[in-house]
């Protein structure tokens, strides 16, 4: 290896580093609410776990913690579910939907959702890049999510349209219990 290759390799490492600090911050603040809800389980060693998701307004997330991995519960506007649903399957590039609840759909943002309206998507949070936390809320040139390690860009169905990334972020095996609850696993 290089002498270049080592020093891109170690600031690689301190971009990881960095944004994995930044993710557990964000785990930190949501942690109030699953210990509400479940306060004498260990919710992070769990098979399955159910989260409320009454509070969660439109145009918004939550990250949970599922089987050690974030995982992004986002409610989305109007604008975000047209800015999805009217994008062309050709402008993918992972053309699969990467959803557990549906294998071997296609990418189209109908096999994204658990709902059929599309309001709420539901990702595990780890970039398909290299395993980086990305940032959520509009984040990014689609709107997204936008992982700054290697500047992946994710659009507001979590599926990747520019950078290193290769696929579109996972979806976990979930459903709704009742209209506030829903189960990951
Ligand atoms: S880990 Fe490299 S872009 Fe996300």
């Amino acid at each position: 290896m290089s002498h270049t290759d080592d020093t891109g390799s170690r600031r690689d490492f301190l971009y990881v580093a960095t944004a994995a600090t930044g993710a557990v911050a964000v785990g930190a603040a949501v942690w109030p609410l699953i210990n509400q809800m479940n306060a004498s389980a260990d919710v992070q060693a769990l098979a399955s776990i159910e989260v409320d998701v009454a509070n969660v307004e439109r145009g918004t997330q939550i990250t949970v913690k599922w089987r050690g991995k974030p995982v992004f519960i986002r409610r989305r506007t109007d604008e975000e579910i047209e800015a999805a649903r009217n994008t062309p399957l050709a402008d993918l590039r992972d053309q699969t939907a990467e959803n557990k609840n549906k294998p071997g759909a296609d990418a189209s943002d109908e096999n994204r959702t658990i709902d059929e309206a599309g309001e709420w998507l539901v990702m595990i949070g780890v970039c398909t890049h290299l395993g980086c936390i990305p940032l959520g809320d509009g984040a990014g040139d689609f709107g997204g999510w936008f992982c700054p390690c290697h500047g992946s860009h994710y659009d507001t169905a979590g599926r990747i349209r520019k950078g290193p990334a290769p696929r579109n972020l996972d979806i976990p095996v979930t459903t709704f219990l009742s209209d506030t609850v829903i189960k990951l696993g």
